[in-house]
């Protein structure tokens, strides 16, 4: 079933958005595609890759949680579901790639088939990203290119921006870029401060990350099947 623009539109009252492409139905994969999640802070987008995964909506299965940070919330959503979580934290290495070692080492474990980067606030060098090439998706609060980077929300509203939005991309060397997989777009109301503006970039963003590693895991197993 394709939802159409109008009747995404009205899915949520509160504001009008724009998603694009346009939400499609998921990929079916069998067996379930093995990711693995990345996240510094909250996880309210871990937590609905969780619950479409335990609606049996989602083909995933979410193989490991890994966090740099002690009291990030997405440990507890984690812990949870008994999904494997891993604290890795960068100050406790003497060199970067032997932190990034670490995650590589940790994501190979698990057998992770496509790494996704929800809320993920560390940048990784192009050890890391050649490892996973074309295999890490990153989900950011801002139609890039515009506003890269860890303030995104708040540079929008400060460069007067009348429009923004949220964009899915696979990862690639230079920050926040790479091929874009999905965006979604709304008004700035005069009204709008961080707080709204952050709580509605993340209605948008559970909708656009889930349909976007359905796309990513797709195309990872399309080229599984034909190199092979
Ligand atoms: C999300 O809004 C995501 O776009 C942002 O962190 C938030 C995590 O929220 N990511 C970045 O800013 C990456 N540059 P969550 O922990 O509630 O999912």
């Amino acid at each position: 079933m394709n939802l159409s623009l109008d009747k995404i539109k009205t899915l949520d009252k509160s504001f009008n958005y724009l998603i694009s492409p346009e939400i499609s139905e998921f990929k079916s994969f069998s067996p379930k595609l093995k990711i693995g999640v990345l996240a510094s802070g909250k996880g309210t987008n871990f937590q609905e890759l969780i619950n479409l995964s335990e609606k049996g909506e989602l083909d995933i299965d979410i193989k490991v949680l890994i966090t740099n940070k002690d009291d990030a919330g997405c440990i507890k959503r984690a812990e949870s579901v008994k999904i494997p979580h891993k604290i890795i934290k960068g100050k406790e290495f003497s060199q970067i790639e032997l932190f990034e070692l670490e995650i590589i080492n940790t994501l190979i474990n698990y057998d992770v088939e496509l790494v996704v980067l929800a809320g993920w606030m560390k940048i990784f060098t192009p050890f890391f990203i050649n490892r996973f090439k074309n295999k890490i998706i990153n989900i950011h609060p801002s139609l890039l290119p515009a506003f890269k980077g860890g303030s995104a929300i708040k540079d929008s509203i400060l460069n007067g921006s009348k429009i923004t939005g949220c964009s899915v991309h696979f990862v690639e060397e230079e920050v926040d870029s790479g091929s874009l997989i999905m965006q979604a777009a709304l008004s700035i109301l005069k009204e709008d401060n961080i707080e709204t503006l952050t709580k509605k970039i993340q209605i948008l963003e559970h909708k656009i990350l889930p349909h976007s590693i359905s796309h990513a895991g797709f195309i990872i197993r399309s080229n599984f099947r034909e190199n092979y």
